[in-house]
């Protein structure tokens, strides 16, 4: 983990409110794993006090920068946005146990590995990152469907990437505009009915990710949810972030901040989230 001030090299609305933002941090870029995320300072007055938590969703082929896509919804995300080029922002990072990508199998001659990425909103930032790494890891050649909703069209973020990067890409929206009309869940309840993946990966709002866990739990199918909770410290220190997991026939408590985000979705104790 390092503590940089990173210069902001370019920041662009992508769709209304989102803003995809890429700082030079070589330190940060070059230790990255996707599903880990960043705090950082939004204004370099006390206001707003605490660091904001945001997901790692690229970093750049040189491994010299890294992009964040943040949604602009308070004091601290405004600050930031309205952040030009050239300025900086205090940022710790890289944090977390992101995705664990030993459970995606190495492919062989006659099987590949069929993955599953289910994504809400925002949510696309790290499954990008893990997607893009997935196909440049040696020796594994999968398949890949990503699900992504929105409320509306204009909200499904990072589409053409996606779409470069996935065998099959489903998108869903609330208002119907494109996509299937409805919840993202429901295609991927479809797809996993008749095809299911080995393994699904997913981030967005908690809802969502507990109906994801459902139906991977029915078809028997491992996966990985990346939590968002509210941070304080960040570092393990202040437990603010604790989430409710099953262990030994109970419930114990894990820090979202350092232990996760990302956690076994047949893990979570879903009834328990705040
Ligand atoms: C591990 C992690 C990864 C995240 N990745 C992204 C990302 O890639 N892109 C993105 O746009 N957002 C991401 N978020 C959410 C982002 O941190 C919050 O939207 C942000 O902190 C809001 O700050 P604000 O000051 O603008 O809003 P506030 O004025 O503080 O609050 C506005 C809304 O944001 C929610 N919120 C406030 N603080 C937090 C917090 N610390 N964690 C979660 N929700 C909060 C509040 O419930 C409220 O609904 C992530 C959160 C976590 C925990
Ligand atoms: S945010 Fe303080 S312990 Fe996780």
């Amino acid at each position: 983990m390092h503590h940089v001030r990173a210069p902001l090299l370019s920041s662009d609305e992508i769709a209304p409110g989102h803003f995809l933002m890429r700082f030079a941090a070589p330190r940060i870029a070059a230790e990255a794993q996707p599903g880990q995320w960043v705090h950082v300072r939004c204004s370099d007055t006390w206001d707003p006090l605490l660091r904001r938590p945001l997901s790692i969703a690229d970093v750049a082929d040189d491994r010299q920068s890294f992009f964040i896509l943040c949604r602009l919804v308070g004091r601290g995300t405004e600050k930031l946005v309205a952040k030009r080029p050239g300025e900086t922002a205090d940022i710790i990072g890289p944090i977390g146990h992101g995705f664990d990508l030993r459970q995606v199998a190495h492919s062989t001659p006659q099987r590949r590995p069929a993955v599953a990425l289910v994504a809400g909103g925002y949510g696309v930032a790290p499954l990008h990152l893990l997607l893009r790494t997935l196909r440049e890891q040696p020796g594994t050649d999968l398949t890949a469907a990503v699900f992504i909703g929105a409320e509306t069209a204009e909200r499904l973020l990072f589409l053409q990437r996606l779409d470069e990067l996935a065998d099959e890409l489903h998108t869903a929206t609330v208002d119907g505009t494109l996509g299937h009309k409805g919840l993202v869940t429901e295609p991927f309840q479809a797809t996993m009915s008749s095809r299911p993946a080995d393994v699904a990966f997913s981030c967005g709002p908690t809802a969502m990710m507990a109906e994801v866990a459902r139906i991977c739990s029915a078809h028997s199918v491992p996966c990985q949810v990346s939590l968002e909770q509210h941070m304080g410290c960040g570092v393990g220190v202040c437990l603010g972030c604790a989430v409710p997991i099953r262990a030994d026939g109970g419930v114990v408590y894990r820090r979202a901040c350092c232990d996760g985000p990302v956690f076994p979705g047949e893990l979570v104790a879903w009834e328990d989230m705040a």
